[in-house]
């Protein structure tokens, strides 16, 4: 079974969420408040150990109904079955999208192409793990006999920002290597990584589902001929890795076969973190913690698939955005988390979110005449409060924020915890009620203030409000929490695309990109420069003269 395909602008759902827009847009939050002494615990979600908060959004009882009635009308119910089934979604590649399969319970059968796949991803589990172990006990050592001491994992996109992004959030929990990234064709990237790496005990980790990236392969070729400085071919066998679909490349490469790790290809890059391609997480934090990761994205699909859509935090959070995106035209949303750990999370999401919706041919192929994917941006706070949230709180644009807090640090430091949360709490009160002009004219006042100079000043400190955020709060930032909390995400672009009828799993806008600089190279390399542009044609030559 496909997925369906409707425009969603068609639904009576939408139709009457158009109108209901016209009927609230007006109205403040805060005055829903006084009205409704129940409106935060309506609109509250408690799972396990996640708080979801998402009363402070321009939003009523009508608003949450027909927003479900778009899900039903748009047959969400069935596209999960067929997105946790196998069912090949990604339909432009013909491929299903498993990634959900890498999580799931050992004993669960789970059919690609009439094939049980479950033994296979347990069985490169097992093989992570062994390799972890090794690594860290030192049973497998360098050429010279030496005990690794650094991995670097060589891969770009989805074979690095998720490592990059889990290896960093997770630190507190980290093991004796330490773990490096090399992502960038940048040569300079590439030399500042290895300047102060000692070859003899650093393991480098090849990570590209094709092993066919232009940037990991010139990367990890240039790290070759590096080590190989001081080392023989044979011993490539012991410091070198490999993660990808492609294991004919690989073993071209030089590297073993009991260091290949294979991956799917009903696991997208964006998504792949569940797999060997977290072979750098688990060597970073250790094979039981990376096993928690696994667990806790496990446990927030359990709660996806099986939760009332009402109850259902993936949804509503998906709906929530539509809603801005779709009814106010808000083009971007924030992610803040209030935890330098996460300092990498908005930057994950960024592929995760836009490179998945950014879309704008529906299931049909034809162009969409509505909005599909928003743009993704975000950095911890409290720094982006002295930042960019001053544009949040006083620009022209409407910005949905996501606030993302722990109840506890991993320090235990109470006193900067406290600090820290009370900048959480603060700034979602202050974004909703704002500040009215006669709260400023009275705060003026009572600094004795003159009457004219109240009047000029005025305007300038006076705050909308009426700005909308969801909180989520979480116990501890655990590899277990942090799991369930990236699996959130996955299926809220899982849900999004559904509405929009849009393809979310395929990427075919990066290819034009990477086809032409392939041409451009040639120009570069060459004495000729072939057909461009005025423009393109003088910045090449201004860059070869
Ligand atoms: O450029 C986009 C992309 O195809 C991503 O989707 C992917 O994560 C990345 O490139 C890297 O691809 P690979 O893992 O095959 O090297």
């Amino acid at each position: 079974m496909s997925l369906s395909n409707i425009n969603p602008t068609t639904t009576k759902a939408w139709k009457k969420l158009e109108q209901h827009f016209d009927l609230t847009n007006g109205i403040l939050m805060k005055s829903q408040f006084k009205e409704d002494g129940h409106r935060a615990k309506n609109f509250t979600i408690q799972w396990n150990d996640f708080l979801v908060d998402y009363s402070k959004n321009r939003i009523d009882e009508n608003t949450i109904e027909l927003l479900l009635e778009l899900a039903n009308e748009l047959n969400l119910k069935e596209a999960i079955a067929s997105y946790f089934n196998g069912e090949k979604i990604n339909q432009t590649e013909g491929r299903a999208v498993l990634h959900t399969a890498l999580r799931g319970k050992k004993d669960n059968s789970i059919l690609v192409n009439g094939i049980n796949v479950a033994p296979e991803i347990h069985e490169v589990k097992h093989r992570i793990k062994q390799f972890t172990e090794a690594i860290h006990s030192g049973e497998k050592k360098g050429h010279t006999g030496k005990t690794f001491t650094d991995i670097v994992n060589v891969g770009i996109g989805g074979s690095d920002l998720g490592p990059v992004m889990v290896t960093e959030a997770l630190k507190f929990y980290k093991k004796q290597v330490n773990v490096h990234f090399v992502s960038n064709v940048d040569g300079d990237h590439v030399q500042e990584v290895i300047k102060n790496l000692n070859p003899e005990t650093t393991l480098f980790v090849i990570v590209s589902k094709t092993f066919t990236t232009q940037e990991t392969l010139s990367n990890a070729m240039t790290i070759k001929n590096w080590f190989l400085q001081n080392a023989t071919q044979q011993d490539i066998a012991k410091h070198f890795a490999a993660v990808s679909t492609n294991t004919q490349r690989i073993t071209e490469f030089g590297i073993t076969n009991e260091n290949i790790f294979p991956m799917w290809d009903w696991v997208g890059g964006r998504f792949s973190l569940w797999s060997a391609v977290g072979l750098s997480i688990s060597l970073a934090i250790g094979y039981d913690h990376f096993e928690s990761l696994l667990q806790g994205a496990n446990e927030m699909d359990e709660h996806f698939k099986e939760a009332d859509f009402d109850k259902n935090i993936p949804v509503i959070l998906a709906l929530l955005n539509i809603w801005y995106n779709n009814f106010y035209k808000a083009e971007t949303e924030a992610i803040i988390p209030y935890t330098q750990y996460l300092s990498r999370f908005p930057a994950y999401l960024q592929q995760g979110i836009m490179e998945s919706n950014g879309k704008s041919v529906d299931r049909n192929g034809d162009p969409i005449q509505y909005q599909t994917g928003t743009i993704i941006w975000g950095e911890p706070g409290t720094n982006s409060q002295h930042a960019f949230f001053q544009l949040i709180h006083q620009g022209t644009k409407l910005i949905p924020v996501d606030f993302i807090g722990f109840k506890k640090s991993l320090y235990d430091n109470k006193d900067h915890h406290n600090k820290l949360m009370a900048n959480f709490f603060a700034q979602t009160e202050a974004l909703m009620n704002g500040k009215t002009k006669e709260e400023v004219e009275s705060e003026l006042k009572a600094k004795d203030m003159a009457t004219e100079e109240i009047r000029q000043l005025l305007p300038f400190k006076i705050f909308e409000g009426n700005k909308p955020t969801n909180t989520i709060l979480i116990d501890r930032l655990t590899p277990k929490s942090l799991g369930a909390l990236i699996a959130l995400y996955e299926h809220k672009i899982f849900v999004q695309g559904i509405i929009w009828n849009i393809f979310s799993y395929d990427q075919w806008g990066v290819e034009l990109g990477k086809q032409l600089a392939g041409q451009t190279l040639k120009d570069l390399n060459g004495s000729e420069i072939g057909e461009h542009d005025a423009s393109t044609t003088q910045l090449i030559r201004a860059f070869k003269d």
